[in-house]
């Protein structure tokens, strides 16, 4: 029974938390007149040398101590004696871990938020010195369109925008006290809820003490966020994977980043890459494993909610790793700019370019252009030279509308730089991009 029960080997990771909102609590109790100011300032005193105990010997397991509530509540009796037994006057054990919950959760989104500003920053960094420099845009892991690097490098931008907008979503919304509806109904005590819910920091309490204690919604907003944040970094993760291989050799992943093999002395492993993207099938597991927990459970608390813990933690150790990793690496990896600009020149990258011309200038409907490029492309194959080089009689042979017009530039570089629409991967426009970025993350 204490094996199973016992949760103190993994939430012993809430002692902070759990002492914070003991000291608010019993400074409640004592302004409230519910318990003595002297045995409030007594309690309040023994949790603070709790806390410079356990910050240099971290927190005892004993099972006989089931939780870590338990455990601070067992030192504090050791410390102070019978006023100990005062603390848990007006609350339970179901408000007290759920408060503590929320409290760590909320730090963990800092936490996370501070490591998407370095990554982000990072990324930002990279693109803004690689703007210019052309690459293969893809579809299908096909050559489709040329692009730049600085461009493919900001579509990760965007993506981090969004999970650190999701993070900063998901702690607004937890940001209400459950402390004070005790098991679920409340209490019948003179408690203060805006006084203990204002000194923890939160905005408010919240406002019906059976969803308090059965809600963990705040768990699972923060690991749906991270989930989608792995996700991405998994992407990424992959495209240097790829971009490493020799076939592509589009990037070198320096050697603090890379690892060797231990019978072939030639390699360079992108372990880190690899493990982010594996990392991501255990964070969307730990999202699962959360979700089939709660959903099946009846109102209030029931035990199985103590296995809220073991997911969160590990998704948030994981994904603090993987946004590490990914930072060290968007900072230091050397990127190859001349096989970028190899393989965007492959594939008749710029056929879709010849396509427009035909529709702009030539007048023509765009699926007869798409046909026409077409049939260019395939001349192309045969010649096994690049759209380029054709000249204008080898279109005009294929159709007599375009004869006589001076062919536009099937270059890749001509390419990039016409696509200026908004949001599109012309150099000058990846530069406002960044310049705009830069601003908004100036304010
Ligand atoms: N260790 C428990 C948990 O993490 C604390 C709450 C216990 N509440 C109870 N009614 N047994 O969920």
């Amino acid at each position: 029974m204490a094996e199973i029960n016992a949760s103190i080997p993994f939430d012993k990771r809430l002692w902070r938390q759990d002492i914070a909102a003991s000291i608010a609590h019993a400074a409640m109790l004592g302004q409230t007149g519910i318990i003595d100011a002297a045995d409030a300032a007594q309690i309040s005193a023994g949790l603070e040398q709790i806390s410079t105990e356990y910050g240099e010997n971290g927190v005892p397991v004993n099972l006989s101590n089931e939780d870590i509530h338990m455990t601070i509540e067992a030192r504090l009796t050791e410390l102070i004696g019978p006023a100990a037994g005062r603390l848990h006057t007006a609350r339970s054990r179901n408000d007290q871990v759920a408060t503590a919950f929320r409290l760590w959760v909320r730090d963990a989104i800092d936490e996370v938020s501070g490591a998407l500003t370095a990554l982000q920053t990072a990324l930002i960094a990279r693109a803004d010195e690689y703007a210019g420099t052309i690459m293969p845009g893809f579809t299908h892991l096909q050559v489709a369109q040329p692009v730049t690097l600085g461009h493919h490098l900001l579509a990760y931008y965007e993506m981090f925008a969004r999970d650190a907008a999701r993070f900063d979503a998901a702690r607004h919304r937890l940001n209400e006290c459950p402390l004070g509806a005790a098991a679920l109904a409340g209490t019948g005590f003179p408690i203060d809820r805006q006084m203990t819910a204002k000194a923890l920091g939160f905005d408010a309490p919240t406002a019906n003490s059976i969803d308090s204690v059965s809600d963990r919604d705040f768990a699972l907003d923060y690991l749906m966020a991270a989930a989608a944040c792995a996700l991405h970094l998994s992407r990424l993760a992959e495209e240097i994977v790829i971009w490493a291989s020799q076939p592509f050799g589009f990037v070198t992943l320096p050697d603090a980043w890379s690892t060797g093999s231990s019978i072939m002395p030639q390699k360079r492993n992108p372990d880190a890459a690899e493990l982010i993207r594996g990392h991501t099938g255990r964070i969307t597991g730990c999202l699962n494993a959360l979700m089939m927990t709660m959903k099946g459970l009846p109102l209030a608390y029931s035990k199985d909610m103590q296995n809220d813990k073991p997911p969160v933690f590990e998704a948030h150790d994981l994904l603090g790793l993987c946004l590490t990793a990914m930072t060290g690496m968007i900072e230091s990896i050397d990127f190859v700019p001349p096989k970028m600009r190899a393989a965007a020149d492959s594939g008749f990258s710029t056929a879709t370019d010849l396509a427009d011309w035909l529709v702009r200038d030539c007048n023509i409907p765009f699926r007869e252009a798409h046909h026409i490029t077409g049939s260019a492309v395939k001349l192309c194959e045969a010649r096994g030279c690049g759209l380029a080089k054709l000249g204008a009689n080898d279109l005009a042979a294929i159709d007599p509308r375009i004869a006589g017009r001076k062919l536009p530039d099937l270059s890749v570089e001509g390419s990039v730089s016409s696509r200026t629409s908004y949001g599109g991967t012309a150099p000058e426009r990846v530069r406002q991009q960044l310049a705009v970025i830069k601003q908004a993350n100036h304010r």
